[in-house]
Order: structure tokens, then sequence, then C-alpha cells
């Protein structure tokens, strides 16, 4: 089955040489590619910048902006069976690219910011893959996973809370819970990220077998 996994952060430039990005290590989607591949799946990964080396055998696509993140999927989306939204893409970018360095100046200094595309929620409604986004919450992990599941149209969304620093990004390790779209949840507790990915991995092809014996 091919997985279409998505990691990392994106960066949304300022001028030539500055940006803005976040703190996503991408350890989670690279755990999630490596998952799949140990079961026999196909993998491609779509990756922001990160520093961490691509597992064996998956199709690497590296990406910088959400833009590019945006087109890749769509891209590739189409022909894959489970989609999955570990991503950290930016939700605001800036409005305007200085062509030139901005100089320093002794005042201060204000960027307009718009929101950027948002790639699960343009993604189709009629579709034969499934869809898996990720919250990545410092307050009301429940009630804003649950809107997130509603408004970007996901199969299902994973939360995690990011307000500890030894659990979350950048972090080796993770916990996290899962929202179904029939208001059902399921929680992992704390693990290596390595570890929660093959949970994970279980958990999306259940969803995607339950998903092809309702259509028969
Ligand atoms: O709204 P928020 O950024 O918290 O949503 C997180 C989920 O939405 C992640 O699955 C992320 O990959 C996805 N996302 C997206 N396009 C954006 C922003 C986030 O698909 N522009």
């Amino acid at each position: 089955m091919k997985f279409l996994i998505t990691a990392g952060p994106t960066r949304e430039p300022i001028d030539p040489v500055r940006y803005l990005s976040n703190r996503s290590s991408g350890k989670m989607g690279y755990a999630i590619a490596e998952a799949a591949l140990e079961t026999g799946h196909e993998v491609i990964l779509i990756s922001g910048p990160v520093n961490l080396t691509p597992p064996d055998g998956a199709k690497l696509i590296s990406v910088a902006t959400s833009d590019e993140m945006f087109d890749a999927v769509h891209r590739h989306a189409r022909d894959c069976a489970i989609l999955v939204m570990c991503a950290a893409v930016a939700d605001y970018k800036p409005a305007r690219v200085s062509r030139q360095k901005i100089k320093k100046r002794d005042q201060t200094l204000s960027l307009e910011l718009i929101p950027t595309r948002d790639i699960l929620a343009s993604l189709p409604q009629d579709r034969q893959f499934i869809v898996i986004g990720f919250a990545a919450e410092t307050e009301n992990v429940e009630e804003n996973a649950r809107q997130k599941l509603r408004d970007k149209n996901c199969d299902m969304i994973i939360a995690n809370n990011v307000s500890s620093s030894d659990s979350g990004m950048e972090s080796d390790e993770n916990e996290v819970t899962i929202f179904f779209r029939d208001g059902e949840r399921q929680r992992i507790s704390r693990a290596p990220k390595k570890i929660i990915a093959r949970e994970l991995v279980k958990i999306f092809l259940n969803a995607r077998e339950k998903r092809l014996t309702k259509k028969t």
C-alpha cells in the first residue's frame, strides 16, 4: 500500500537570508515512514528542512515553503492509500518577500503576515485515500483537535500536547490521543516516537481496511 507522509517544518522567506519557521524536528513523521516501510509498504516522504537521514527505501521529496509542500502533496495524493500530514506547516507567511536583505534600523519593524493555504482543507471531499492530520496544541487539546477534525475534513487527528519539553516537538518521545470521526478516541501513552509510530501505522491500516469493507 502507498503511504504519503509529510514531515518537518516549513520555512517561509522574509528576505534572501531570513525566514519564519517552527521547532518541528521531523522525528515523528520520519518514524512513521520507517514503521510503514518495516511492514512492507511503499512510502513517499515529503519533508521540510530537517537534520535527519531518510529511512532506506523511502522516496524523498524535499521542500522548503508551505507552497512547495502544498504542490508536492497535490501531485502525489491521488494515487496514495494513506496520507499522513505530520508536517508542522506554517500557518502564516510574510505578505511580501523582500528581494534585498532588510537593513537594520534603529526603530521597530513590523512584518505583515498572511495565512498560508491549508493543505488538509484543500483536499477533495470525495477521495479514495484516508487522511490523517496532526494537532500540536499547548491548551484545550481535545477541543482543538475535534474542531480540526471537522474543519479540515480528516479521517482522524493525532493530538499531542507540546507544552512540555520532554514530549512532542523536538523530543524523542511522545504521547498522543487519536480522535476519530465517529467520536471514538484512543490514547497511546508516553513512549519513544519509533514505538508510537508502529502503533499508529497499525491504526491507519485498520482505518483503511474498515473504509474498504464499508464501500463493498
Ligand atoms: O491548524 P494547524 O496548523 O494546527 O493544523 C495542523 C494540521 O494541519 C497538521 O496536520 C498540518 O500538517 C496541517 N496543515 C496543513 N496546511 C497548513 C497548516 C497546517 O495541511 N497550511
